[in-house]
Protein backbone atom coordinates (compact mmCIF):
# COMPACT_ATOMS: atom_id res chain seq x y z
CA UNK A 1 0.00 0.00 0.00
CA UNK A 2 1.51 3.30 -0.81
CA UNK A 3 2.01 6.13 2.04
CA UNK A 4 -0.27 8.39 0.71
CA UNK A 5 -3.42 5.25 0.71
CA UNK A 6 -2.10 4.33 4.06
CA UNK A 7 -2.53 7.86 5.57
CA UNK A 8 -5.48 8.49 3.93
CA UNK A 9 -6.54 4.88 5.53
CA UNK A 10 -5.67 5.64 8.70
CA UNK A 11 -7.14 9.52 9.03
CA UNK A 12 -10.38 7.22 7.84
CA UNK A 13 -10.69 5.25 10.54
CA UNK A 14 -9.23 7.58 13.24
CA UNK A 15 -11.04 8.33 16.11
CA UNK A 16 -10.95 12.58 15.73
CA UNK A 17 -11.86 14.50 18.57
CA UNK A 18 -12.82 17.88 17.99
CA UNK A 19 -13.29 21.37 20.05
CA UNK A 20 -15.48 19.03 21.99
CA UNK A 21 -17.39 21.14 25.10
CA UNK A 22 -20.14 19.45 27.67
CA UNK A 23 -22.30 21.06 30.01
CA UNK A 24 -24.97 20.27 31.86
CA UNK A 25 -28.28 21.86 32.83
CA UNK A 26 -28.36 23.26 36.50
CA UNK A 27 -31.46 24.76 38.18
CA UNK A 28 -32.65 28.30 36.83
CA UNK A 29 -31.51 27.29 33.38
CA UNK A 30 -28.24 27.60 33.76
CA UNK A 31 -25.77 25.46 32.15
CA UNK A 32 -22.99 24.31 33.73
CA UNK A 33 -19.46 23.60 31.62
CA UNK A 34 -18.49 19.61 32.34
CA UNK A 35 -15.78 19.83 29.29
CA UNK A 36 -14.40 22.65 27.16
CA UNK A 37 -12.96 22.57 23.61
CA UNK A 38 -11.11 18.94 24.04
CA UNK A 39 -9.47 18.06 20.84
CA UNK A 40 -7.02 14.69 20.48
CA UNK A 41 -7.03 12.69 17.54
CA UNK A 42 -5.89 8.60 18.15
CA UNK A 43 -5.07 6.46 14.94
CA UNK A 44 -5.67 3.07 13.91
CA UNK A 45 -3.58 0.90 16.20
CA UNK A 46 -2.69 3.67 18.91
CA UNK A 47 -3.25 3.31 22.41
CA UNK A 48 -3.98 7.06 23.90
CA UNK A 49 -4.49 7.64 27.99
CA UNK A 50 -6.46 9.86 29.14
CA UNK A 51 -5.55 11.33 32.68
CA UNK A 52 -6.22 13.31 35.37
CA UNK A 53 -7.96 13.47 38.68
CA UNK A 54 -11.06 12.72 39.47
CA UNK A 55 -13.77 14.82 38.23
CA UNK A 56 -11.72 16.57 35.47
CA UNK A 57 -13.96 15.28 33.02
CA UNK A 58 -12.60 12.42 31.68
CA UNK A 59 -15.31 9.86 31.92
CA UNK A 60 -17.89 13.00 30.12
CA UNK A 61 -15.65 13.08 26.93
CA UNK A 62 -15.78 9.12 27.12
CA UNK A 63 -19.25 9.17 27.38
CA UNK A 64 -19.43 11.32 24.81
CA UNK A 65 -17.53 9.51 22.44
CA UNK A 66 -19.96 6.50 22.62
CA UNK A 67 -23.61 8.73 22.86
CA UNK A 68 -24.48 7.75 26.53
CA UNK A 69 -24.59 10.84 28.37
CA UNK A 70 -27.13 11.07 31.00
CA UNK A 71 -30.16 12.88 30.45
CA UNK A 72 -29.73 16.65 31.66
CA UNK A 73 -26.03 16.31 30.21
CA UNK A 74 -25.25 17.65 26.53
CA UNK A 75 -22.43 18.39 23.85
CA UNK A 76 -23.00 22.02 23.32
CA UNK A 77 -19.60 22.45 20.62
CA UNK A 78 -17.30 20.52 19.02
CA UNK A 79 -17.48 16.82 17.31
CA UNK A 80 -16.67 13.12 17.60
CA UNK A 81 -16.11 11.73 14.55
CA UNK A 82 -14.90 8.34 13.57
CA UNK A 83 -13.74 8.29 9.85
CA UNK A 84 -16.40 9.83 8.13
CA UNK A 85 -19.17 9.28 10.64
CA UNK A 86 -19.89 11.97 12.98
CA UNK A 87 -20.62 10.21 16.47
CA UNK A 88 -21.32 13.32 18.70
CA UNK A 89 -22.11 16.88 18.41
CA UNK A 90 -24.74 19.42 19.54
CA UNK A 91 -28.03 18.30 18.93
CA UNK A 92 -26.84 14.89 17.26
CA UNK A 93 -27.74 11.76 18.50
CA UNK A 94 -25.42 8.40 17.72
CA UNK A 95 -25.83 6.92 14.73
CA UNK A 96 -27.10 3.27 14.80
CA UNK A 97 -25.26 0.49 14.45
CA UNK A 98 -22.39 2.06 15.69
CA UNK A 99 -21.76 1.33 19.16
CA UNK A 100 -20.85 -2.13 20.22
CA UNK A 101 -20.05 -2.53 16.61
CA UNK A 102 -17.49 -0.02 15.19
CA UNK A 103 -16.66 1.93 18.68
CA UNK A 104 -16.89 -0.60 22.21
CA UNK A 105 -16.41 0.15 25.45
CA UNK A 106 -15.03 -1.31 28.55
CA UNK A 107 -15.91 -0.01 31.66
CA UNK A 108 -14.41 -0.41 35.29
CA UNK A 109 -17.45 -2.55 37.05
CA UNK A 110 -17.64 -5.52 34.85
CA UNK A 111 -20.92 -6.58 36.69
CA UNK A 112 -22.88 -3.60 35.49
CA UNK A 113 -22.36 -4.90 31.84
CA UNK A 114 -23.43 -8.38 32.24
CA UNK A 115 -26.77 -9.87 32.78
CA UNK A 116 -26.68 -11.90 35.83
CA UNK A 117 -29.24 -13.93 34.69
CA UNK A 118 -27.74 -14.97 31.34
CA UNK A 119 -25.18 -17.51 30.37
CA UNK A 120 -21.85 -15.51 29.07
CA UNK A 121 -21.41 -17.68 26.16
CA UNK A 122 -24.39 -16.79 25.46
CA UNK A 123 -24.35 -12.92 26.09
CA UNK A 124 -21.37 -12.45 23.73
CA UNK A 125 -23.65 -14.71 21.02
CA UNK A 126 -26.18 -12.25 21.34
CA UNK A 127 -23.94 -9.24 20.38
CA UNK A 128 -22.79 -11.14 17.31
CA UNK A 129 -26.61 -12.47 16.28
CA UNK A 130 -27.54 -8.22 17.16
CA UNK A 131 -25.02 -7.02 14.96
CA UNK A 132 -23.40 -9.17 13.01
CA UNK A 133 -26.60 -11.44 11.96
CA UNK A 134 -24.71 -14.43 12.52
CA UNK A 135 -27.20 -17.49 13.17
CA UNK A 136 -27.30 -19.57 16.44
CA UNK A 137 -24.64 -22.10 16.34
CA UNK A 138 -21.84 -20.14 14.38
CA UNK A 139 -22.32 -17.19 17.25
CA UNK A 140 -22.23 -19.63 20.30
CA UNK A 141 -18.88 -20.90 18.43
CA UNK A 142 -17.69 -17.63 17.91
CA UNK A 143 -18.30 -16.94 21.61
CA UNK A 144 -16.34 -19.36 23.10
CA UNK A 145 -13.15 -18.60 20.95
CA UNK A 146 -13.16 -15.43 21.70
CA UNK A 147 -13.79 -16.09 25.71
CA UNK A 148 -10.22 -18.77 24.83
CA UNK A 149 -8.80 -15.31 22.64
CA UNK A 150 -9.28 -13.26 26.38
CA UNK A 151 -7.35 -16.07 28.41
CA UNK A 152 -10.62 -18.31 30.01
CA UNK A 153 -9.68 -21.76 30.24
CA UNK A 154 -12.25 -24.22 29.37
CA UNK A 155 -13.63 -21.66 27.56
CA UNK A 156 -16.38 -23.84 25.74
CA UNK A 157 -17.25 -25.18 29.17
CA UNK A 158 -17.12 -21.31 30.65
CA UNK A 159 -19.37 -19.94 27.75
CA UNK A 160 -22.05 -22.03 29.58
CA UNK A 161 -21.57 -20.35 33.41
CA UNK A 162 -23.30 -17.28 34.81
CA UNK A 163 -21.63 -13.91 35.06
CA UNK A 164 -20.96 -14.87 39.26
CA UNK A 165 -19.58 -17.44 39.25
CA UNK A 166 -16.61 -15.46 37.51
CA UNK A 167 -13.78 -13.60 39.36
CA UNK A 168 -13.58 -9.72 38.95
CA UNK A 169 -10.61 -10.54 36.50
CA UNK A 170 -12.08 -12.96 34.66
CA UNK A 171 -15.48 -11.07 34.69
CA UNK A 172 -13.10 -7.99 33.28
CA UNK A 173 -12.24 -10.49 30.53
CA UNK A 174 -15.76 -11.80 29.65
CA UNK A 175 -16.48 -7.70 29.20
CA UNK A 176 -13.38 -7.78 26.62
CA UNK A 177 -14.68 -10.59 24.58
CA UNK A 178 -17.83 -8.79 24.50
CA UNK A 179 -16.55 -5.63 23.38
CA UNK A 180 -14.31 -7.16 21.26
CA UNK A 181 -16.92 -9.42 19.19
CA UNK A 182 -17.60 -6.82 16.41
CA UNK A 183 -14.04 -6.51 15.47
CA UNK A 184 -14.49 -2.54 16.54
CA UNK A 185 -12.03 0.48 14.85
CA UNK A 186 -12.02 2.02 18.80
CA UNK A 187 -12.13 0.68 22.08
CA UNK A 188 -13.25 2.96 24.79
CA UNK A 189 -12.08 1.79 28.57
CA UNK A 190 -13.06 3.96 31.41
CA UNK A 191 -11.03 3.10 34.60
CA UNK A 192 -11.06 -0.91 33.46
CA UNK A 193 -8.72 -1.96 36.32
CA UNK A 194 -9.86 0.61 38.75
CA UNK A 195 -11.77 -2.39 41.00
CA UNK A 196 -9.19 -4.89 40.61
CA UNK A 197 -6.72 -6.01 42.85
CA UNK A 198 -3.13 -4.96 41.83
CA UNK A 199 -1.60 -8.40 40.66
CA UNK A 200 -4.65 -8.61 38.42
CA UNK A 201 -4.44 -5.27 37.37
CA UNK A 202 -1.38 -5.97 34.99
CA UNK A 203 -2.90 -8.90 33.47
CA UNK A 204 -5.72 -7.22 32.56
CA UNK A 205 -3.48 -4.56 30.76
CA UNK A 206 -1.70 -6.43 29.58
CA UNK A 207 -4.89 -8.23 27.52
CA UNK A 208 -5.86 -4.71 26.56
CA UNK A 209 -2.77 -3.96 25.04
CA UNK A 210 -2.55 -7.25 22.98
CA UNK A 211 -5.90 -6.99 21.67
CA UNK A 212 -5.35 -3.51 20.64
CA UNK A 213 -2.05 -4.25 18.98
CA UNK A 214 -3.31 -7.28 17.56
CA UNK A 215 -6.32 -6.13 16.17
CA UNK A 216 -4.77 -2.55 15.01
CA UNK A 217 -7.71 -0.58 17.33
CA UNK A 218 -7.31 2.65 18.43
CA UNK A 219 -7.49 2.38 22.20
CA UNK A 220 -9.03 4.83 24.54
CA UNK A 221 -7.58 3.89 27.85
CA UNK A 222 -8.97 6.60 30.51
CA UNK A 223 -7.93 6.77 33.77
CA UNK A 224 -6.41 8.57 37.32
CA UNK A 225 -3.39 6.44 37.72
CA UNK A 226 -0.49 7.86 35.24
CA UNK A 227 1.00 4.16 35.93
CA UNK A 228 -1.74 2.15 34.24
CA UNK A 229 -0.52 4.91 31.04
CA UNK A 230 3.10 4.06 30.99
CA UNK A 231 3.62 0.73 30.32
CA UNK A 232 0.38 0.62 27.96
CA UNK A 233 -0.10 4.21 26.00
CA UNK A 234 1.85 5.86 22.63
CA UNK A 235 0.54 9.22 23.71
CA UNK A 236 -1.47 10.75 26.31
CA UNK A 237 -3.20 13.81 27.56
CA UNK A 238 -3.42 15.42 30.80
CA UNK A 239 -6.94 16.56 31.64
CA UNK A 240 -7.79 19.38 34.46
CA UNK A 241 -10.91 20.97 35.31
CA UNK A 242 -12.76 19.84 32.06
CA UNK A 243 -9.63 21.06 29.68
CA UNK A 244 -6.88 19.16 28.10
CA UNK A 245 -3.79 20.59 29.98
CA UNK A 246 -0.90 18.43 28.10
CA UNK A 247 -0.48 16.36 25.90
CA UNK A 248 2.59 14.05 23.82
CA UNK A 249 4.41 10.81 23.24
CA UNK A 250 4.57 8.99 27.12
CA UNK A 251 8.16 8.40 27.00
CA UNK A 252 8.58 12.39 26.46
CA UNK A 253 5.90 13.91 28.69
CA UNK A 254 7.06 11.09 31.55
CA UNK A 255 11.00 12.73 31.02
CA UNK A 256 9.93 15.99 30.86
CA UNK A 257 6.42 17.30 31.86
CA UNK A 258 5.53 20.81 30.26
CA UNK A 259 2.96 21.72 32.31
CA UNK A 260 2.89 21.85 36.18
CA UNK A 261 -0.03 19.65 36.80
CA UNK A 262 1.38 16.84 34.86
CA UNK A 263 4.73 16.82 36.81
CA UNK A 264 2.47 17.43 39.99
CA UNK A 265 0.74 14.07 39.35
CA UNK A 266 4.07 12.38 38.45
CA UNK A 267 5.42 13.30 41.93
CA UNK A 268 1.96 11.99 43.22
CA UNK A 269 2.25 8.50 41.50
CA UNK A 270 2.76 6.00 44.22
CA UNK A 271 5.03 4.30 41.88
CA UNK A 272 7.68 6.87 43.22
CA UNK A 273 7.59 5.01 46.24
CA UNK A 274 9.36 2.16 44.91
CA UNK A 275 11.87 4.35 43.57
CA UNK A 276 13.02 5.97 47.24
CA UNK A 277 11.21 9.25 46.51
CA UNK A 278 8.23 9.47 48.65
CA UNK A 279 5.04 10.79 46.60
CA UNK A 280 4.30 14.07 47.05
CA UNK A 281 0.27 14.51 46.86
CA UNK A 282 -0.92 17.61 45.29
CA UNK A 283 -2.53 20.19 47.59
CA UNK A 284 -6.18 20.95 47.52
CA UNK A 285 -8.56 19.77 45.07
CA UNK A 286 -10.21 19.71 41.59
CA UNK A 287 -12.55 22.74 41.38
CA UNK A 288 -15.96 22.02 40.81
CA UNK A 289 -17.92 22.69 37.79
CA UNK A 290 -18.78 26.28 37.34
CA UNK A 291 -16.46 27.21 40.35
CA UNK A 292 -13.31 27.14 38.25
CA UNK A 293 -10.54 30.23 38.89
CA UNK A 294 -10.92 32.82 36.78
CA UNK A 295 -7.25 32.23 34.32
CA UNK A 296 -5.40 28.95 34.83
CA UNK A 297 -7.64 26.86 36.22
CA UNK A 298 -4.80 25.11 38.27
CA UNK A 299 -3.63 28.33 39.73
CA UNK A 300 -4.75 27.83 43.22
CA UNK A 301 -2.33 24.37 43.20
CA UNK A 302 0.36 25.64 41.34
CA UNK A 303 3.36 26.08 42.67
CA UNK A 304 5.00 28.47 39.70
CA UNK A 305 1.47 30.63 39.59
CA UNK A 306 2.48 34.08 39.02
CA UNK A 307 0.40 37.07 39.31
CA UNK A 308 -0.13 38.45 35.89
CA UNK A 309 0.33 35.52 33.27
CA UNK A 310 -1.76 32.99 35.26
CA UNK A 311 -4.36 34.97 36.56
CA UNK A 312 -5.81 36.95 33.08
CA UNK A 313 -8.16 35.39 30.89
CA UNK A 314 -8.06 31.65 29.87
CA UNK A 315 -4.66 30.41 29.20
CA UNK A 316 -4.29 29.12 25.54
CA UNK A 317 -2.85 25.65 24.18
CA UNK A 318 -0.10 26.02 22.74
CA UNK A 319 1.84 23.49 20.38
CA UNK A 320 5.54 22.95 19.60
CA UNK A 321 7.41 19.50 18.13
CA UNK A 322 4.54 17.31 18.79
CA UNK A 323 3.64 18.08 22.43
CA UNK A 324 0.85 20.51 23.09
CA UNK A 325 0.26 22.48 26.59
CA UNK A 326 -1.85 24.91 28.78
CA UNK A 327 0.95 26.90 30.67
CA UNK A 328 1.54 30.34 30.54
CA UNK A 329 4.40 29.86 31.43
CA UNK A 330 5.78 26.88 29.95
CA UNK A 331 8.62 27.89 27.99
CA UNK A 332 10.67 29.03 31.55
CA UNK A 333 9.74 26.24 33.64
CA UNK A 334 11.98 23.21 33.53
CA UNK A 335 9.90 20.51 35.47
CA UNK A 336 11.18 17.59 36.91
CA UNK A 337 9.96 14.05 35.41
CA UNK A 338 9.76 10.79 35.98
CA UNK A 339 12.11 8.17 33.96
CA UNK A 340 10.00 4.93 32.88
N1 LIG B 1 -25.39 15.99 35.72
C1 LIG B 1 -24.35 16.66 36.22
N2 LIG B 1 -24.50 17.91 36.65
C2 LIG B 1 -23.44 18.61 37.13
N3 LIG B 1 -22.20 18.11 37.22
C3 LIG B 1 -21.99 16.86 36.82
C4 LIG B 1 -23.03 16.06 36.29
N4 LIG B 1 -22.52 14.87 35.97
C5 LIG B 1 -21.19 14.93 36.28
N5 LIG B 1 -20.87 16.12 36.78
C6 LIG B 1 -19.53 16.58 37.20
O1 LIG B 1 -18.71 16.63 36.07
C7 LIG B 1 -17.35 16.52 36.45
C8 LIG B 1 -16.62 15.60 35.53
O2 LIG B 1 -17.03 14.29 35.78
P1 LIG B 1 -16.33 13.01 35.13
O3 LIG B 1 -16.21 13.16 33.67
O4 LIG B 1 -17.07 11.82 35.63
O5 LIG B 1 -14.87 13.06 35.78
P2 LIG B 1 -13.72 11.95 35.78
O6 LIG B 1 -14.14 10.81 34.94
O7 LIG B 1 -12.52 12.69 35.25
O8 LIG B 1 -13.54 11.57 37.21
C9 LIG B 1 -17.36 16.07 37.90
O9 LIG B 1 -17.01 17.17 38.72
C10 LIG B 1 -18.80 15.65 38.13
O10 LIG B 1 -19.16 15.86 39.47
S1 LIG C 1 -0.38 29.00 33.77
FE1 LIG C 1 0.57 29.58 35.72
S2 LIG C 1 -0.79 28.71 37.30
FE2 LIG C 1 -1.24 27.68 35.37
S3 LIG C 1 0.02 25.87 35.35
FE3 LIG C 1 1.19 27.46 34.28
S4 LIG C 1 2.45 28.39 35.88
FE4 LIG C 1 0.85 27.24 36.94
MG1 LIG D 1 -14.41 8.80 35.48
Amino acid sequence: MSAVTSAAMSDAMSLDVRGLSIAARAAGGRTVPLVTDVSFRIAPGEAFGLVGESGSGKSMTALAALGLLRRGVAVTAGSVRLGGTELAGPGRAMPAGVRGRRIAMVFQDPMAGLNPAMRVGEQIAEVLRHHLRMGRAAAARRAADLLGEVGIEAPARRARDYPHTFSGGMRQRVMIAMALACEPAVLIADEPTTALDVTVQAQILDLLVRMQDERGMALLLVTHDLGVVAGTCHRLAVMYAGRLVEEGPVGEVFDAPRHPYTAALLAAAPENAMRGTAPKAIPGTVPAPGAYPPGCAFGPRCAHARPGPCDTGPVAMTESDGRRVRCARAPELALPGVPR
